[in-house]
């Protein structure tokens, strides 16, 4: 039996991956929906040709949603990213077509925080490290000077980016007995300064000044390679660098370069190319890398899936989004 006429007139919704939980039962009754297997870094092509006949879709952070992509989908009405960033969005073409974009903040920042810490972790106490030891059978017995690391207790961890993420690393602090710095355009609330024990550095103090740079800011024209070589050489030596937000805002080339005169450590989870890795990174020991896992919990991922496939809801009811990216 095929579709009857009043399914065939609701609008399409097309799911560019399948996503945790199975969202698209949420849009049942009031739409069409299309799950797509997962294409990893679709290009702008690729995409168009998904999107083409779509009034609303859920995109992934890998989704180049273009002017171009935005051109050729002339029905889309919502464009629901599952990510807190949304740097693959040309959000301003969207908006002049009237199209609402969305993400998916606060649900995940729980979840990223808590990776960065793993991260910020394992790459002080060279975990990595050890474990690679031990599974090739190199470990002959406790050692003086067995892969001694960073003490972290006493520290100072700078943190670049006082949004949601960045304010749940800081909260994390001390715990571990680290001093909180922070940079950004606008100081947060003093009374969250205090409570946070942060203090707000311009940013190359910050830089010259901690023993952990973790940065936490989006990806704009302003903060792509933020970190570039000249920050890279101002880091305290024996100082590491994690980055859990986008690759593009370090300058990933200066940073092999300047990893492999051993100066500095780093814990990466995000690439300037994704998924490819500069040449060198992954040859370096003191480098921990993680393939973009920052959100990774299983609860994390599935409320993140609500989240979008409820504001694409809500915008096919002629209602507002609840979860728009904020206006620049
Ligand atoms: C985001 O949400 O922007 C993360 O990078 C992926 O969850």
């Amino acid at each position: 039996m095929g579709a009857s006429p009043e399914t065939e007139t609701r609008p399409r919704v097309v799911f560019t991956s399948p996503l945790p939980g199975h969202p698209e039962t949420l849009l049942e009754g009031i739409a069409r929906t299309t799950v797509h297997p997962f294409g990893g870094s679709r290009t702008e092509e690729e995409l168009a040709e998904l999107l083409r006949e779509a009034t609303g879709t859920v995109t992934l952070l890998s989704d180049p949603v273009t002017d171009r992509v935005l051109d050729a989908c002339p029905g889309l009405r919502v464009i629901a990213n599952y990510a807190v960033g949304y740097n693959n969005i040309d959000v301003a073409s969207a908006r002049a077509r009237g199209i609402s974009v969305t993400h998916t903040p606060d649900v995940l920042t729980e979840a990223t925080a808590d990776l960065t810490w793993s991260l910020l972790l394992a790459a002080a106490r060279r975990i990595t490290e050890g474990h690679a030891m031990v599974l090739r059978g190199e470990f002959e017995g406790w050692a003086p000077n067995l892969l001694l690391g960073m003490d972290l207790h006493g520290k100072t961890l700078g943190i670049v980016g006082m949004g949601r993420i960045g304010r749940a690393v800081a909260r994390r602090a001390p715990g571990f007995g680290v001093r909180v710095v922070y940079a950004q355009q606008n100081p947060i609330p003093g009374s969250e300064e205090e409570a946070l024990r942060a203090r707000r550095l311009p940013l190359r103090e910050l830089i010259e000044t901690s023993d952990i740079v973790s940065l936490h800011c989006p990806l704009t024209e302003e903060t792509r390679h933020l970190i570039d070589a000249e920050a890279l050489a101002a880091m305290k030596p024996g100082a590491l660098l994690i980055n859990t937000a986008r690759g593009a805002v370090v300058d990933e080339a200066a940073l092999v370069a300047t990893l492999r005169k051993g100066r500095i450590s780093a814990g990466l989870d995000v690439y300037e190319r994704e998924p490819e890795i500069t040449e060198g990174l992954a040859d370096l020991p003191n480098a921990v890398l993680l393939p973009h896992i920052g959100s990774a919990g299983a609860e994390t991922r599935e409320s993140m899936a609500r989240m979008a496939a409820g504001d694409v809801r809500l915008v096919l009811e002629g209602q507002s989004p609840r979860h728009p990216v904020p206006e620049t």
